[in-house]
């Protein structure tokens, strides 16, 4: 397929109002693909779309293969840490072995028998992710997965992100960090009011953005 993701029409109303769309995207089959845009433009909806967890009110979405989601707050089994994993590796068909490897790239090694709600913000996070690679998903949907991360935490996420991706996972990700959008994104696609406004490859993204609102965006200017 030479494609990850299709789209057609795509929309999605709710409370009345249409929230996203409509949204012809087509998504390349490899590589990371960054969603950004401003606080309620539908970015959060579109993943959740995209993933299957709503149903669009209009149009089609076409994809392969398995899924994994990682979310901004991440829900943790009232378990330890390995158990939370390993509840994912069994559902996957994995073995504790692939689960001490997965904690080891993780970083968790150490917080093993820790209860998992009680790991910081960032260790969360890092298990949210490995929980979502035990499935060696085909596509991988992050939702602003740093938001109230240190730079630290975000490097870690970042490079078991730049991992996946290097392995053949199809990145999906949302985020308000630009720095991260640079280091991470191969194509960006940036919405306004749930409208795609360009989907453009990063470099030039970056640099020669051509929608105004995505110009305004990257310049810190707020535009109703
Ligand atoms: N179930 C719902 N009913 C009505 N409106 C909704 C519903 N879910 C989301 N919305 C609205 O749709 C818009 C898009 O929401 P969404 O969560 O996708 O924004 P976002 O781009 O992810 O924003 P942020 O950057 O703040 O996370 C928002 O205005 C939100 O209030
Ligand atoms: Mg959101």
């Amino acid at each position: 397929m030479a494609e990850s993701i299709r789209t057609v029409g795509l929309s999605l109303t709710a409370g009345g109002k249409r929230r996203v769309g409509p949204l012809n995207l087509i998504l390349p089959p490899t590589g990371t693909t960054v969603i950004m845009g401003p606080n309620g433009a539908g970015k959060s909806l579109l993943l959740r779309l995209l993933h299957g967890l709503i149903a669009p009110t209009t149009g089609s979405i076409v994809s392969a293969g398995q899924q994994a989601m990682v979310f901004q707050r991440p829900v943790m089994l009232r378990r330890s840490v390995g158990a939370n994993l390993m509840f994912a590796v069994r559902r996957a068909g994995g073995t504790p072995a692939d689960c001490q490897r997965l904690l080891a790239e993780a970083g968790l090694a150490d917080l093993a028998g820790q209860q998992a709600r009680s790991l910081s913000g960032g260790e969360q996070q890092r298990l949210a992710l490995a929980r979502a690679l035990a499935c060696e998903p085909d596509i991988l949907f992050l939702d602003e997965p740093t938001a109230s991360l240190d730079p630290a935490a975000t490097l870690a996420i970042e490079e078991q992100v730049s991992k996946a991706a290097s392995t053949g996972t199809k990145i999906i990700l949302v985020t308000h960090d630009a720095g991260q959008a640079r280091r991470l994104a191969d194509d960006v696609v940036f919405l306004h009011d749930g409208i795609l406004c360009e989907h453009t490859v990063a470099a030039e993204f970056f640099d020669t953005a051509t929608s105004p609102q995505a110009r305004a965006y990257l310049s810190g200017q707020i535009v109703l």
